[in-house]
């Protein structure tokens, strides 16, 4: 008897942590934060990075186009409505990335065709045909979307996809726009599409799972088990309303169950606890403990009976080993007396790799930190540097602090602001320290936005634990959640603020793009 090695089959991870997970309310990222993602994506292997929705604002372009120009291996691309100008944007935008391509979309269940498009079938068919012709004579690789899929007549849908494909799209995306659907019946959906579209064997099938009943991952893998190739996912499953299927499940659940799923993706997994807190840094959005693969708790046993069982043998409740995900075993670091030489080390084998002048920042903040806390721990470093990436490009900043707080004292603080290069400083009061130093920031940076959010988190244990510090905003239905971390919570407070400002000054330069009326 011959035994035969089948390999597994590739699944390409389209990862839109840029473009749909920027769309949840309250996660902006600057120019460069985004860049920073990017890069870090990938490194890791990501096959395709959705890097913005061009024409949705100046900001969105520059970032697409900057991202084009750096990354080195992945796809980089654009989103555009059906219309010829967000077309043609898109095209601009990604014109300089090694591999290019242009996604665009349009809506095509019933609900949405007559109430957000005001359009019949065939004008959305003749949308269809035109915008992927039209994307075609800009990139080879062109993605076509259904929005609303699963909420799609049958009859309907074949049409149009079998229409963008003869029209050029070399993948088809098959989005559960609204968090609809059930495993079994996107199983049936994909399965459906493979059977009756006559040229679906010219086009890969994507999923592009929302998660607002939180089946996006077992919806995506069960179209993935009904033929689709391609998995689109944010990192820590960021995204519109309830977020999008997140990347790491989607990754890990296909390794671990191999059995099940014999499917391989190009993602080096130990990259993705970094991925989790680099994209919940700059989005400013608090990972939930017992997250799936890269919460806190993920890899803990707090019980009795289970750590009992995982000093016998740790396959008793361990499916997969933290290290494969990039858990380490907290170490305790370095202390006062180490030097540039073994914190670089550190921060190597941390996954960071700073640039000159960023390193002798972050060496700075270490040999402060190392003055005020006794044990500095991995965590404690991690924090330490991204915020410094976080608050690194900031246009407003805090430049000096002084609060005077205690049982009988009117809470004051004296605040001195960098401002677009120029420096301020006032005095003010408030009903406790932290109200004070908000007061200030408000009177030397006028501003109509409303505080929404305020939230503390140490990050280790102790009382001279680091606080990292998390503060919405909103203004004109836009948010932003903004962070800074410090041994002094106050000094935390103040960054976060003053960071959710500057995010709001990105967000304020992006219009909600306008329903589509397919303009060409
Ligand atoms: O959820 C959705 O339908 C989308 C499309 C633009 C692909 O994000
Ligand atoms: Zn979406």
């Amino acid at each position: 008897m011959s035994t035969k090695t089948v390999k597994p089959e590739r699944v390409r991870i389209f990862d839109t942590t840029l473009r749909d997970g920027e769309q949840s309310p309250g996660a902006a990222m600057t120019l460069e934060e985004k860049i920073e993602v990017a890069e870090f994506l990938d490194v890791m292997g990501v096959d395709i990075i959705e890097a913005g929705f061009p024409i949705s604002s100046p900001g969105d372009f520059e970032a697409v186009s900057e991202i084009s120009k750096r990354v080195r291996n992945a796809t980089v691309c654009g989103l555009a409505r059906a219309g010829f100008k967000d077309v043609d944007r898109a095209g601009e935008a990604v014109k300089a990335a090694k591999k290019p391509r242009i996604h665009t979309f349009i809506s095509t269940s019933p609900v949405h065709m007559k109430h957000k498009l005001q359009m019949g079938p065939n004008a959305v068919l003749d949308a269809v045909g035109a915008s992927v012709t039209r994307a075609r004579s800009l990139v080879e690789d062109v993605q076509w979307s259904a929005e609303d899929a699963t909420r799609t007549e049958h009859d309907f849908l074949c049409r149009c996809v079998e229409l963008a494909i003869r029209s050029g799209a070399t993948t088809i995306n098959i989005p559960d726009t609204v968090g609809y659907a059930t495993p079994q019946e996107f199983f049936e959906l994909i399965q459906m599409l493979m059977n009756r579209v006559p040229n679906i064997d010219k086009a890969v099938i994507a999923t592009h799972c929302h998660n607002d009943l939180g089946l996006a991952v077992a919806n995506s893998l069960s179209g993935v088990l009904a033929g689709a190739r391609q998995i689109e996912c944010t990192i820590n499953g960021i995204g519109e309303r309830a977020g999008n299927a997140a990347l790491e499940e989607i990754v890990m659940a296909m390794k671990v169950r191999k059995d099940r799923m014999p499917f391989e993706t190009g993602i080096n997994t130990t990259m993705l606890s970094r991925a989790s807190k680099l994209v919940s840094n700059v989005t400013g959005f608090p990972v939930q403990y017992n997250k799936a693969i890269v919460g806190k708790n993920a890899f803990s046993h707090e019980s009795g009976i289970h750590q009992d069982g995982m000093l016998k043998n740790v396959e008793t409740y361990e499916i997969m080993r933290p290290e494969e995900v990039g858990v380490k075993e907290t170490s305790l670091v370095l202390g006062k007396l180490s030097g540039r030489h073994a914190f670089k080390d550190k921060l190597a084998s941390l996954g960071y790799a700073l640039a000159d002048e960023a390193f002798e920042d972050a060496f700075k903040r270490f040999k402060n930190l190392a003055d005020h806390k006794k044990h500095v721990f991995d965590e404690d470093i991690v924090a330490l540097v991204d915020d410094e990436i976080v608050r690194g490009h900031d246009r407003i900043s805090v430049k000096d602090l002084r609060v005077e707080s205690g049982t009988d004292i009117a809470p004051s603080a004296d605040l001195m602001l960098t401002v677009k290069g120029q420096d301020k400083r006032t005095k003010t009061s408030g009903n406790g320290p932290v109200d004070a130093i908000f007061n200030a920031i408000h009177e030397l940076y006028p501003h109509t936005a409303s505080l929404q959010l305020f939230q503390i988190h140490a990050v280790t244990e102790g009382t001279d634990a680091q606080a990292t510090v998390s503060v919405r905003l909103e203004e004109d239905g836009r948010t932003v959640t903004g962070k800074g971390a410090h041994t002094d919570t106050l000094v935390a407070a103040a960054h976060a603020y003053v960071n959710a400002l500057n995010k709001l000054l990105v967000k304020r330069n992006k219009q909600a793009p306008e329903t589509l009326k397919v303009a060409r």
